[in-house]
């Protein structure tokens, strides 16, 4: 049995995620986890809150709350939501948590007596109207790299350039909007990771079946200007984890955190030990640690693709440079974005549909199925009212909704309460089960390469051959004539609703659920097609499900179209 860790990036603390975040880790990460689980793999699949830095003060301060009494309330808001869309991790986690801030301290301590850290008397933008230092998103100006005139200090994000935020034109602290802003001198421990440059270009160039995006940012940033720069990781902030050296004090750090990219990425490691703690398991060190089990774990790691830097260098900096048996990533699926409508999805202006407003007009089925077959994977994608009304339409009302409401309907109304007997198989079935164990095969490789577009392209092709296959069959036709292949049909017919809710069930979890309990099978990954499609033992019983989907209207895509263009309500 493979064992498959998984995580996805961690959304920051900071109020609801829209569809172009989820698009972007957490839901292709959920269907590759349900996917592996379904092939029977053993699978560690983990999330949690980034809860520190600027982020989480900025907005708890705008929703006048301490910090920490806001993210307690944040992290239950989005945990919920999460259940909502069906993520399916094992552990939720929090990067506030005690382990991550002893994981956090013990890597730093680490890092440092391998001389990877270095202590600089360092100049930081102060801001005498605030009466602090501005770091990261305390401060925003004019990208230097792209021009776009909202970047912030520690990372642009129309060009994905980290920055300083020294680097910004016509910087402003955006607490306040001032601009009287100085530099002060101020110290802080930067992570010298220039001096693992030849050794991350080695392991990156290693990773020959890692998608383009993934490895065009990573050896962008080993190579540009004068090459990897070393990063500071600790923060004038009062929220976070506290700057110690494993669980000794700092001299001269006191009353400075880590910054919030230093201990994020550790939460992956830290989640599983809270997974431990919350009584879900017992041994996380066989999924982290390759001296106790971990070096037959495959990890694969999601994410958009402005966090890509964070994860093919200075994570891995941490991790190798600690020097200890840690496991290290082994594929990266990162992700371009999802844009809305002919503009950005933008937090800050409330455009565009964030995840509790799309599960309050529809299930999560219908997002899932969308996202999914539009991610944004070799190209930036567009989520439009009229492209999402056509495909949630098409694909699952007309094709999958029909077959299985057409199968059961007919079957219940003509053939009786039981599935039915007699009948065998003729050349038409033949052809269309060989076709089908075709695309069955093609299906499980685009999912096992993770290729999430391509896979949800080959469902769809896999619905619509059974769609083709009644129409050509015409068992509501046959019937009159030949009743023992009329009853064939059905069978098959209803065989196909089981294979499908199998099949479908890492995209549209909700509706696989509902298809198996009307045909009243449980979850089983299809080896050979004949048997998969002889699976329904004739007399047994099943059921006309709920219509599985319902249609978009023209007005209701108006309705949303408009409530959603700004302005969150
Ligand atoms: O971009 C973001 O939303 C970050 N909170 C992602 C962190 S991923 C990781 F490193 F933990
Ligand atoms: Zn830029």
């Amino acid at each position: 049995m493979a064992r498959h860790l998984i995580t996805s990036a961690i959304p920051y603390i900071n109020g609801i995620k829209h569809l172009g975040n989820l698009v972007g880790s957490q839901l292709p990460a959920d269907l590759f986890a349900r996917y592996r689980r379904a092939r029977g793999d053993e699978v560690m699949f983990l999330c949690a809150t980034d809860e520190h830095g600027t982020p989480a003060e900025l907005a708890a301060a705008k929703a006048g709350k301490p910090v920490a009494e806001y993210c307690a309330e944040m992290h239950a808001v989005q945990a919920d939501i999460a259940r909502g869309f069906r993520l399916s991790f094992d552990h939720f986690g929090r990067s506030s948590s005690p382990q991550n801030h002893r994981l956090t301290q013990h890597f730093a301590g680490r890092l440092a007596e391998a001389g990877l850290i270095r202590e600089v008397e360092d100049q930081q933008m102060y801001s005498a109207t605030d009466g602090r230092f501005l770091p990261d998103r305390y401060i925003e100006g004019t990208c230097p790299n792209c021009g776009f005139d909202s970047a912030r200090g520690d990372q642009c994000d129309n060009c994905t350039k980290q920055l300083d935020p020294t680097d910004l034109i016509n910087p402003r602290s955006t607490v306040s909007g001032a601009t009287d802003l100085e530099l002060r001198p101020t110290k802080h421990l930067y992570l010298r990771q220039s001096l693992m440059r030849e050794r991350l270009r080695e392991w990156i160039s290693s990773k020959a079946d890692w998608p383009v995006l993934t490895t065009s940012i990573a050896l962008k940033w080993l190579d540009d200007g004068e090459g990897l720069q070393d990063r500071g990781i600790t923060r004038d902030l009062d929220w976070g984890i506290p700057v110690m050296k494993g669980d000794a004090p700092w001299p001269g750090m006191e009353g400075k955190v880590f910054y919030v990219w230093f201990d994020a990425p550790i939460e992956y490691i830290a989640c599983a030990q809270e997974w431990v703690e919350a009584g879900r398991g017992s041994d996380w060190e066989r999924w982290w640690r390759t001296d106790k089990g971990a070096d037959d774990v495959r990890y694969t790691q999601f994410m958009g693709k402005d966090n890509v830097p964070f994860h093919t260098l200075s994570f891995p900096v941490t991790i190798l440079g600690s020097g200890e048996p840690w496991k290290l990533v082994d594929f990266i699926k990162s992700f371009n974005y999802l844009n809305y409508d002919g503009g950005q999805f933008s937090t800050s202006r409330g455009r565009g549909v964030f995840m509790d407003q799309a599960l309050s007009i529809l299930p999560a089925d219908y997002w899932r199925w969308w996202l999914l077959s539009h991610a944004p994977e070799t190209s930036d994608a567009e989520f439009t009212w009229e492209n999402f009304q056509a495909g949630v339409n098409k694909d699952l009302a007309d094709v999958l909704g029909n077959l299985v409401s057409r199968v059961t309907k007919f079957a219940k109304a003509k053939l009786g309460e039981t599935v039915p007997e007699g009948g065998a198989w003729g050349a038409l079935e033949q052809e269309f089960v060989a076709d089908l164990g075709q695309r069955v095969r093609a299906y499980e490789e685009h999912m096992e390469a993770i290729e999430v577009r391509r896979a949800a392209a080959e469902l769809r092709a896999i619905w619509a051959l059974g769609n083709e296959y009644l129409q050509r069959a015409a068992p509501w036709t046959t019937i009159r004539t030949d009743p023992q292949a009329a009853a064939m049909q059905a069978r098959l017919g209803l065989n196909l609703i089981a294979l499908y809710a199998d099949l479908s069930a890492p995209f549209i979890p909700d509706a696989a659920e509902a298809m198996r309990s009307a045909v009243g099978t449980a979850p089983a990954w299809p080896g050979d097609m004949a048997a998969a499609l002889t699976r329904l033992r004739p007399g047994a019983a099943y059921a006309v499900p709920e219509n599985l989907f319902r249609k978009i209207t023209d007005a209701e895509c108006a309705d949303w179209k408009e409530r959603f263009a700004g302005v969150r309500t």
